[in-house]
């Protein structure tokens, strides 16, 4: 690993091959084909409900942090998206929130241990979620408005809409050189791209766990 390239590079460059793993993901490819039912998106957005809630339960904390204070924005929050979509996936009258599937509740519980004691790992996390969303995010908004039916940027597919961001290219440049000017040495470093590249671990495992629960194969309902 060359420390000496940019930071955001080096995340970029080593996490690769988790995120072509991730990619290829057969629970996201059937939701990207049009072959899930709807509920399978509707259990997928809980999931990234428990994630994004270890995520941003301890903002208020992190925001202060030297490390980790200035990935901390607000216009990223999701919660309050995650809500609306589910309140209009679950409709009137359902439960407020279901289990998490074992790898997400693993996820959830070490994100929550890095945003408490590791603020350089909660970063990883922190990249691994929101600076995708920003990139391929828009790809599955896309899809789930066709497959199901959302109104364009509307309760459903909320979580991929960054109304605050208007232009999501320019904060990426904007995030990339916050990654480049993170206060830590070379060692902890190499720590936060390892850790990062346990977050895609963490993200390919809960979409197998949600494979299992709608096979790839499953017809759209
Ligand atoms: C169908 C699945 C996915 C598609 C189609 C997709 C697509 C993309 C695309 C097009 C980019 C932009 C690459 C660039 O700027 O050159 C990107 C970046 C990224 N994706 Fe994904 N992605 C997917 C799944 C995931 C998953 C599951 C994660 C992890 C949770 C993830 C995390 C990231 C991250 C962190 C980046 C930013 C890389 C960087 O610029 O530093 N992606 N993705």
């Amino acid at each position: 690993m060359n420390t000496a390239q940019p930071f955001s590079q080096l995340i970029r460059t080593a996490s690769r091959a988790q995120h072509e793993e991730a990619e290829s993901s057969g629970f996201l490819g059937a939701m990207l084909g049009g072959r899930h039912g709807v509920e399978a998106y509707a259990r997928y957005t809980q999931q990234l409900r428990f994630v994004y809630r270890a995520l941003e339960e301890r903002a208020g904390v992190l925001r202060d942090d030297p490390v980790a204070g200035p990935f901390v924005r607000p216009e990223l929050l999701r919660l309050s998206a995650l809500d609306r979509d589910l309140a209009h996936l679950r409709g009137p009258g359902r439960p407020a929130d279901a289990a998490p599937l074992p790898a997400t509740e693993e996820y959830a519980a070490r994100i929550a241990e890095c945003a408490r004691d590791w603020p350089a790992g909660y970063v990883a996390h922190h990249y691994t979620r929101y600076l995708g969303d920003l990139s391929g995010g828009r790809i599955i908004r896309d899809a789930a408005e066709r497959t199901w039916g959302f109104d364009r940027g509307g309760d459903g597919v909320r979580f991929y809409v960054f109304d605050a961001i208007p232009n999501p290219a320019a904060f990426k440049r904007a995030y990339r050189a916050r990654l480049d000017a993170l206060p830590v040495d070379d060692l902890e470093k190499r720590r936060v791209v390892e850790e990062c590249r346990r977050a895609f671990a963490y993200n390919t495992a809960l979409l197998r766990d949600l494979e299992r629960e709608f096979p790839a194969t499953a017809r759209a309902l």
